[in-house]
């Protein structure tokens, strides 16, 4: 079966070693997504594969075979970008800007599992149906992207518009 990246069908490397971030920055040209420390500890990577967030440094590419992936190249849509891209510019969510793919994808994913109901480490009712996004929320379920710009504040209130006009 082939992987979709973006939308596009793609031949898997040949070689089974190649992780899913060099797949796509050096094989496929899409240097959106960032290479931070490659052993899975900044999120920069964070991509998405069939909806759900993950480490692209920590996975093979031939893993993903018949997924779909999408990385911040694929979330404008028709020329437009994706709410939560325009967000962190309305909210100025970024300094230098190499956080931001792996903050975007990753609180793409991160707002579709509160949709779920996937809960957190904050989470103290798991009956609920709808879990709020609070700030410790928030912060619990983001701790996985971290920003050496320390951007964090147009970060969390980029992320809390778009979740607060989605859910
Ligand atoms: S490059 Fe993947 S977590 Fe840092
Ligand atoms: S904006 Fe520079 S690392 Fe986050």
């Amino acid at each position: 079966m082939p992987i979709r990246i973006n939308g596009s069908v793609e031949d898997l490397p040949a070689d089974p070693r190649v992780s899913l971030l060099d797949f796509l920055r050096e094989r496929l040209d899409l240097p959106g997504t960032k290479k931070g420390c490659d052993q899975g500890a900044c999120g920069a990577c964070t991509v998405l594969v069939d909806g759900h967030r993950i480490l692209s440094c920590l996975a093979l590419a031939v893993q993903y075979d018949g997924c779909s992936v999408v990385t911040v190249e694929g979330l404008a849509s028709e020329g437009a970008l994706h709410p939560l891209q325009k967000a962190f510019i309305e909210h100025d969510g970024f300094q230098c800007g190499y956080c931001t793919p792996g903050q975007i994808c990753s609180a793409i994913g991160m707002v579709d599992e509160l949709r779920r109901g996937v809960p957190s480490l904050e989470t103290a009712d798991l009956s609920v149906q709808a879990i709020s996004l609070t700030r410790q929320e928030l912060r619990e379920r983001m701790s996985g992207n971290l920003c050496r710009c320390g951007a964090y504040s147009g970060i969390v209130e980029a992320i809390q518009a778009y979740a607060e006009a989605v859910l």
